[in-house]
């Protein structure tokens, strides 16, 4: 549906852009924009930038952008009118609206009062003569009452519809019970899909039961059943016992297999701990820990798979800038039974003792060479300084390299040319990759994404100047006369002038955070020409991209590239001196 154009002026001004993103993102100031951690892909260095005055994102990394609406969609998954809606939420604004639209929001919103009431009752069911086996089960496991009620742990009864009849009790509709994956169904009738087991409530960053894992009170088979993906829950994009670990004041977070590992380190006092839930970790839980922390211990089981699992878990958390140290466990296979075995004193040790990733990764390359051989020992040295010229401290490159030197049996004056001459190996490559980039211009001139092409790119530079020159100062769009957005060549750019012109007519803010119907790939690719154009504004650059905007129309046939750097060397010169 449509909003009416004022309120979202009004909505755009009561949610800045930094307050909005800074819900998300650490951001730190430097000039007049703000700078942070991109939410959308992992990195290290912050690409990822807020223009407070302009109200819009852009990451110079992944190239996503746009407004405070854009990022609500983007960061919550949330459609457009959604987004708008979270957005009026949060400013206590009153959407415009007729009643009987069901938003996917509101429906969200409706099965996270559902599944906190679920949690509510199965909680409630633990102490209750019928939950005697539940209860029985926790405690054989160790968990005090404490740590119970602290993760809302509860047990669904062996019954095929007590769970059906409370809810429907409360208000809940046979097809919300199925959009909450509560329930199964057979003969078109609904009934109790967990029954029988010790149920673990699956909590997000913003404190929502958004799902269950249900464990069984035996060795039976499966032994635990989840919530499966619904409206509100992604195993992908959350990891249990993250609601409390962000909050944790020891300064890094312990990433485990099991539910139970994570409960139980949490009652010996290690309230940092969480797992991924029942998947192997993914790339979003990687980027979901850096919001949260710079380091994170890897504590998997101390088997095969467990070991595997860390391997594979090593780059991806290190990827976005993530410290990582590796935990080995020892006469236990996971943490929850070395805690019972040993207590939380022990376990401090073997945190003490975990190794760094650094440590971790040169001990692997130290066990594929024999040390004996000269020929493998230059190859173990020569792979160690390939790791260590990626280390961005000169300190830890001394420790390491020592080391190296150390096992390697060479001087340390040596090593160090090594890791030296790795580091401009390295150089070398990343700056032939660049000049590939800078001499195609025509090719580097096209958009990132694959759905917008530009046809004619004398013409689509020219589109991008009057949509970025005009989004600077508005007021130049009167110098465009009656030109609209259909003798424009590529419809995008066409599309937004026609909506810049429509709202500057109507007296309205022209800005690039309150342009709508664009996707998200759409709007990151406006925002990102915006944010390059950084020449003076003046009338003369845009009198001119008009000029060439009328004129390729008449002679729709230049696009080589020498036209096109001539083009850009001109467009240059007008618009001045560069700041
Ligand atoms: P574990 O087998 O280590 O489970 O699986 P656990 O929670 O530590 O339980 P205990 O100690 O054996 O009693 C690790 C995680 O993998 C998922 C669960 O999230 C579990 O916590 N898993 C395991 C499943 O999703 N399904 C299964 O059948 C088994
Ligand atoms: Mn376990």
């Amino acid at each position: 549906m449509a909003f009416p154009p004022s309120f979202i002026d009004e909505l755009i001004a009561r949610n800045p852009i930094e307050d909005v993103v800074g819900q998300y993102v650490n951001l730190k100031r430097s000039g007049a924009n703000m700078f942070g951690l991109c939410p959308f892909h992992g990195e290290k260095t912050a690409s990822f930038s807020v223009a407070p005055d302009k109200g819009i994102y852009y990451c110079f990394g992944c190239h996503k952008g746009g407004g405070a609406v854009n990022f609500m969609m983007e960061v919550e998954g949330l459609s457009y009118p959604d987004a708008v809606r979270a957005l009026a939420k949060r400013a206590g604004m009153q959407v415009p609206e007729d009643e009987q639209y069901q938003s996917r929001y509101r429906q969200q919103e409706r099965l996270w009062a559902l599944m906190k009431e679920a949690a509510r009752f199965f909680h409630q069911k633990l102490y209750e003569p019928c939950g005697a086996q539940g209860l029985a089960y926790a405690q054989k496991r160790g968990l005090s009452k404490g740590i119970l009620t602290h993760f809302g742990v509860g047990y669904a009864p062996d019954s095929w519809n007590s769970l059906v009849d409370a809810m429907r009790k409360k208000g809940y509709t046979d097809q919300e019970l199925q959009d909450a994956d509560l329930v199964g169904q057979k003969n078109g009738r609904i009934y109790d899909r967990f029954r029988n087991r010790l149920m673990f409530p699956i909590i997000d960053v913003r404190g929502n039961v958004i799902g269950f894992g249900g464990r069984v009170l035996d060795d039976s088979k499966p032994k635990y059943l989840n919530t499966s993906e619904t409206l509100i829950f992604n195993k992908r994009k959350n990891l249990f016992g993250l609601n409390y670990a962000k909050k944790s004041k020891l300064g890094y977070i312990i990433l485990v297999e099991g539910n139970l590992d994570v409960i139980t380190l949490h009652q010996y006092g290690f309230d940092c701990a969480v797992a991924s839930l029942g998947t192997s970790l993914t790339e979003e839980h990687a980027v979901l820990l850096s919001r949260y922390t710079e380091q994170v211990v890897l504590t998997y089981d101390s088997d095969e798979a467990g070991q595997k699992a860390a391997q594979r878990a090593i780059p991806m958390l290190e990827k976005v800038g993530l410290q990582v140290k590796v935990l080995q466990m020892r006469d236990a296979k996971d943490p929850d039974e070395f805690l019972h075995k040993f207590g939380a004193d022990k376990f401090k040790l073997l945190l003490e003792d975990s190794s760094n990733r650094v440590e971790y990764q040169l001990r692997a390359i130290a066990g594929k060479y024999n040390l004996k051989i000269d020929d493998e020992r230059i190859r173990f040295i020569q792979e160690a300084a390939e790791l260590i010229s990626t280390l961005g401290s000169a300190v830890q490159r001394e420790i390491y390299g020592h080391r190296v030197a150390d096992a390697g049996k060479i001087s340390f004056e040596a090593m160090n040319t090594e890791i030296g001459r790795a580091y401009k190996r390295r150089l070398a490559r990343e700056k032939k990759r660049q000049e590939k980039i800078d001499l195609a211009p025509a090719k580097a001139r096209q958009p990132e994404g694959r759905s917008i092409r530009y046809d004619n790119l004398k013409s689509a530079m020219a589109e991008e100047g009057v949509i970025t020159l005009a989004m600077k100062d508005p007021s130049l769009l009167d110098l465009a006369g009656d030109l609209t957005g259909e003798k424009f060549s590529v419809p995008l750019l066409g599309k937004v002038y026609d909506q810049m012109r429509f709202r500057h007519r109507q007296g309205l803010e022209v800005s690039l955070a309150v342009l709508t119907e664009l996707t998200a790939e759409e709007m990151s690719h406006i925002t990102g020409i915006c944010q390059k154009q950084s020449g003076a504004v003046n009338e003369k650059a845009f009198r001119d991209c008009l000029a060439t905007l009328r004129g390729v129309t008449q002679a729709k046939n230049i696009s080589s590239d020498d036209d096109l750097l001539a083009f850009r060397n001109k467009l240059k010169e007008s618009k001045g001196t560069r700041q």
